[in-house]
Order: C-alpha cells, then sequence, then structure tokens
C-alpha cells in the first residue's frame, strides 16, 4: 500500500522553512497541487515562486493560519472546500519547541506547544481522515522528533508533546490498518538546515547523528512511501532510539540526568547533540507568551 503522493494534493503544515519546505520541494515534481500552510505568508510566496520556476504545472495554494488557534484551523478546511480541494494525503511538520525548566517556562509558551504539536495535528487528522477513509485511500505523514523516546530535563513540555503525538499515531496506525490510509510517523533527531549550516552548525554536527534537511526528507518520504509506521533518518541516529526503548527505565533516567547536567549553572551548558531539537538548555527563552 503507497500513500498518492503521485498526482495528489498535498497539503504541508509547516512548510516555510526546515523538514517541510524540503518536503515540498521534493514533492514539487510529483504531487498535482501542493497546499501550502504557515504562520507567515512571505516565505510561503517565496517558495512558491521557487517550486513554479522548476515546475510551471504545479498547482500550489497558500494557505497562512495559526495553527495554534482551532478556529483558523477550521477556517482554513472550509477554505479548502470552498475551492472543491480533496486533500490526498496531510504532512504534519509544523512544531514548536522552547526549552527550559518546566518552573520558568511561560505558560503561554507551553500552550503554544501543546497546541501547535498536539491539537493542530490531531485536529487536522480528525478532519481530513474521514474522507480519506471513505475514498478508501490517504496518507498521514507525521514529523515528530526523536525527543519522544527521551527523558530529557530543559525540555519537559517539548518532550511532553511529541510522547503524546507519538503513543496517538502507533495507536490510530492500528485503527486504520486495512483501510487504504497510511500513516508513517517520522522522528529525526539533529537536523542540519541551510541556516544551521550558514551559521557554521556543520562544524560542530557528529556526522554520526547530524542529518541535513535534505536527508531527513527523504528518508521521510521513502519511509512514508514504503508505509513504515516509524522512520528514525540518520542511520546514527536510528541505532541509537532503536536500542533505547530497550534500556531499563532506570538507565534511560540516568541518561537524561547526564544528558541535562549543568541545567542550573548560570551559563547553561551544552546538551549533547543527540537530542535533535534538544538546543542548549537557558541559553534563550523568547517569550512566546
Ligand atoms: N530541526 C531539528 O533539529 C529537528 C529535530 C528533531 C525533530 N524535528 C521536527 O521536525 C519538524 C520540522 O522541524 P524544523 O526544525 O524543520 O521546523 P522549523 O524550521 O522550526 O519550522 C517550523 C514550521 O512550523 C511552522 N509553525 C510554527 N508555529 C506555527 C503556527 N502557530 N501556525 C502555523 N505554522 C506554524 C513555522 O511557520 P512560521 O515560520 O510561519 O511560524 C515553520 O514553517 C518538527 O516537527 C520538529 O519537531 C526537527
Amino acid at each position: 500500500m503507497r500513500p498518492p503522493l503521485d498526482s495528489g494534493t498535498v497539503l504541508i503544515t509547516g512548510a516555510s522553512s526546515g523538514v517541510g519546505r524540503e518536503i515540498a520541494r521534493q514533492l514539487a515534481h510529483r504531487a498535482r497541487t501542493l497546499v501550502l500552510v504557515s504562520h507567515a505568508l512571505e516565505p510561503l510566496k517565496a517558495l512558491q515562486e521557487e517550486l513554479h520556476a522548476s515546475n510551471p504545472t504545479l498547482g500550489i495554494m497558500l494557505l497562512p493560519c495559526d495553527i495554534s488557534r482551532p478556529g483558523e484551523v477550521g477556517d482554513m478546511l472550509s477554505e479548502l472546500s470552498r475551492h472543491f480541494i480533496t486533500v490526498d494525503v496531510l504532512v504534519s511538520a509544523a512544531s514548536a519547541s522552547e526549552q527550559g525548566l518546566f518552573v520558568e517556562q511561560r505558560w503561554g509558551s507551553v500552550e503554544r506547544m501543546l497546541t501547535v504539536n498536539v491539537v493542530a495535528p490531531m485536529l487536522l487528522i480528525r478532519r481530513l481522515l474521514g474522507p480519506m477513509l471513505a475514498r478508501g485511500q490517504g496518507g498521514l505523514l507525521c514529523i515528530g522528533a526523536g525527543a519522544s523516546q527521551l527523558f530529557l530535563p530543559g525540555s519537559a513540555a517539548y518532550v511532553g508533546t511529541r510522547r503524546c503525538l507519538d503513543g496517538f499515531l502507533e495507536s490510530l496506525r492500528l485503527e486504520v490498518e486495512g483501510s487504504g490510509v497510511v500513516v508513517t510517523q517520522v522522528s529525526p533527531g539533529p537536523v542540519l538546515d541551510a541556516a544551521l549550516q550558514a551559521e557554521g552548525a556543520h562544524a560542530e554536527a557528529s556526522p554520526l547523528f547530524h542529518v541535513s534537511v535534505e536527508r531527513c526528507a527523504r528518508a521521510a518520504l521513502e519511509g512514508f512511501e514504503r508505509s513504515e509506521p516509524l522512520v528514525y533518518p540518520g542511520w546514527g541516529h536510528r541505532w541509537v532510539m532503536t536500542l533505547l526503548p530497550r534500556l531499563p527505565r532506570s538507565v534511560r533516567r540516568a541518561l537524561g540526568r547526564w544528558v541535562g547536567r549543568g541545567l542550573q549553572e548560570p551559563s547553561g551548558a551544552d546538551m549533547p547533540a543527540l537530542l535533535g531539537n534538544a538546543r542548549p538548555a537557558l541559553e534563550s527563552n523568547p517569550s512566546l507568551a
């Protein structure tokens, strides 16, 4: 069973940057229509120009939307219905993450992580899955994070949102087994996008755990097409993530303690690179409230 990527309509959240944008690029010569969703319109317009330059026949619809607001998600889906657009595949790649001790985080930031990482994908899936099941084909490709399998001081709320989606997607996949709808979860480790590479982050990157955004997107799409339940991009990351759940919980706690060491130090300590979105704790906590 393969998800209907070729000549289908693919809705991508988080399309303005990172993995979501790269998936849009890699589908530009395969999909019939891409529906690109993100908070801001300008980066979507730039992407539209780029994609049209490489494939002038590609249908592109831009839907700027704050998916942390369920009302806006509803309006966005109504807009699609108004244009008689049927979504064949949902790629959920939008995310919100913030590091810091939970007790010090603003509630607005925590709430944003919950709504962007959990409520919005569930709501989109809730609205799009029924019609996919009725057609007997469809696909849900959800980009999560390897952090879902970790105990990670300094990222407690973020890890919580990722763990929640992990359980949801694994269970949902079983609910729709045999229906023609493919459910694939991608749990990357650290991903190097162009901006990070420009900042020179690649110099510090471990070739064992870091993957480029292109490789991450390719691994996601390949795993999705093979109808894999869970994809860990990059062999080093895959190896660690396959081993981790086999370790006793006490060992995983000790690992988390080691990773979070120095959290209370004034400068904050660098966390090892294997933690994906878990960038140095307490280094900067932009207020999202
Ligand atoms: N990058 C990594 O190292 C890494 C590691 C592990 C897992 N991941 C996972 O991979 C996925 C993609 O990550 P990324 O780093 O590539 O993403 P990113 O570059 O940080 O982009 C996040 C995307 O989400 C959108 N978004 C955030 N809040 C939104 C909102 N309220 N409404 C609408 N759109 C919103 C952003 O749009 P705007 O810019 O318009 O707000 C942007 O397009 C995420 O699920 C992430 O957790 C990434």
